[in-house]
């Protein structure tokens, strides 16, 4: 059957047959190092998976779950945003509970973008923002992000363009790949800008708790609701990627327009996973320390083994679960780089490129890997 035309303009994710070229590897007796994916390896809050276990005993918990999620959940997400930003959310109208924020890449885009409209995207930056604004026919417009400027969107640049068919503007700090903060000013500049050319603001944030002494949401900012949506997730923050679970929070109207089309997609997230997550996201202040214990041990190791490889990293401290760095100079591309690594040592780490052009020249590493295992890396590379 041939697929749909739209099918033309995107490509299999790339982890998605990396991967499994990897497994082939792998089946084949090589031992290969997976440092290419940002799927926390290790257990989640023991509390949130003895919710979830009791929970898939209760009599309802097979049914269809409410649209909106359940009122546990809704007020977990509301009291973690208090708690950790400083910021006010009202529980019924201005919280959507997400199957993960991936999905809510496009449900956003469907719910407000028409063909031919066209999106800001940060380049480098999650691939998924450009194969969903494509997917719903709308227009990629990126916008470099560079070292030097500390991998910040330069909005007199963007201003020098036209910018009337833009209806989105993708922001994702704590930025992934580059595991750069917001700075001082990007919230407050952004919101002005989308103020300005009627731009809706679509924060990413699912990695601002990871190795990240200040947390920051767009919503902490004057005036974002009234023209910005944001993106959470346990995915990460609670070890979590695979329950699924993310939320979108923002005003009510733009949350009834996403809840439209997502009621229209799924049928309610299963209840067990929704109060394990509730009771994830009660966790007290040690949880958060020690996740940062170990991703920093993990983080001094990756960098070592980054070094080793010859690789150059930036003088400051990366946010998330991601070391950033440049590859050596005798290489022309990241790809050619990646492949050499994983051919000669045996170890995946992700080409820059995966995240746009602007990544050439760069290497991904996880930290979702034990130290022992990042060892085993560094003396492959030694030997
Ligand atoms: C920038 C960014 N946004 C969103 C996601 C998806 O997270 P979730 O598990 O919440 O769907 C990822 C996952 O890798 C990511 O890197």
């Amino acid at each position: 059957m041939k697929p749909a035309n739209r099918l033309a303009f995107i490509k299999e994710y790339y982890f998605s047959k990396k991967l499994q070229e990897i497994k082939e590897m792998q089946q084949q007796g090589v031992d290969v190092i997976n440092l290419g994916i940002g799927s926390p390896d290790l257990p989640p809050p023991y509390d949130a998976v003895a919710q979830m276990q009791l929970a898939a005993k209760q009599e309802k918990a097979h049914q269809y779950q409410s649209y909106r999620g359940l009122d546990e959940l809704r007020e977990a997400f509301a009291d973690f945003y208090q708690r950790k930003f400083q910021v006010e959310v009202n529980l019924h109208t201005e919280i959507l509970p997400l199957m993960g924020s991936k999905e809510g890449v496009m449900q956003i885009s469907m719910a407000f973008l028409n063909e031919g409209d066209e999106v800001l995207i940060p380049n480098p930056g999650y691939p998924t923002y450009t194969s969903v604004t494509k997917l719903v026919g709308a227009k990629p417009v990126f916008y470099e992000l560079k070292e030097e400027q500390g991998w910040q969107p330069n909005f007199s640049d963007l201003e020098k363009q036209d910018l009337s068919k833009v209806k989105i503007m993708w922001l994702n700090y704590p930025h992934m790949p580059t595991g750069a903060k917001a700075g001082q000013h990007l919230f407050h500049d952004a919101i002005a800008f989308a103020k300005k050319h009627d731009i809706l603001l679509v924060n990413d944030n699912p990695y601002s708790f990871i190795l990240n002494d200040n947390p920051e949401s767009l919503l902490a900012y004057p005036g974002s609701k009234d023209v910005g949506v944001e993106l959470t997730s346990v995915s990460k923050t609670f070890n979590m990627a695979g329950w699924r679970v993310g939320a979108v929070l923002g005003n009510q109207e733009n949350l009834q327009h996403i809840l439209k089309v997502k009621s229209n997609m799924d049928s309610g997230m299963f209840l067990p996973i929704q109060l394990g997550a509730s009771v994830a996201l009660k966790e007290n202040e040690d949880w958060f320390k020690n996740l940062d214990f170990l991703y920093k041990n993990r983080r001094i190791k990756i960098t070592e083994l980054a070094e080793k490889l010859g690789c150059q990293l930036e003088k400051r401290d990366l946010v998330g679960m991601f070391v950033w760095a440049k590859i050596p100079n005798r290489y022309k591309t990241s790809e050619e780089f990646s492949e050499h690594i994983l051919h000669k040592h045996h170890l995946f780490a992700a080409p820059g490129t995966v995240f746009g052009s602007a990544g050439e020249g760069y290497i991904r590493f996880s930290l979702c890997v034990d130290e022992a295992t990042i060892e085993k890396a560094i003396k492959r590379v030694e030997s």
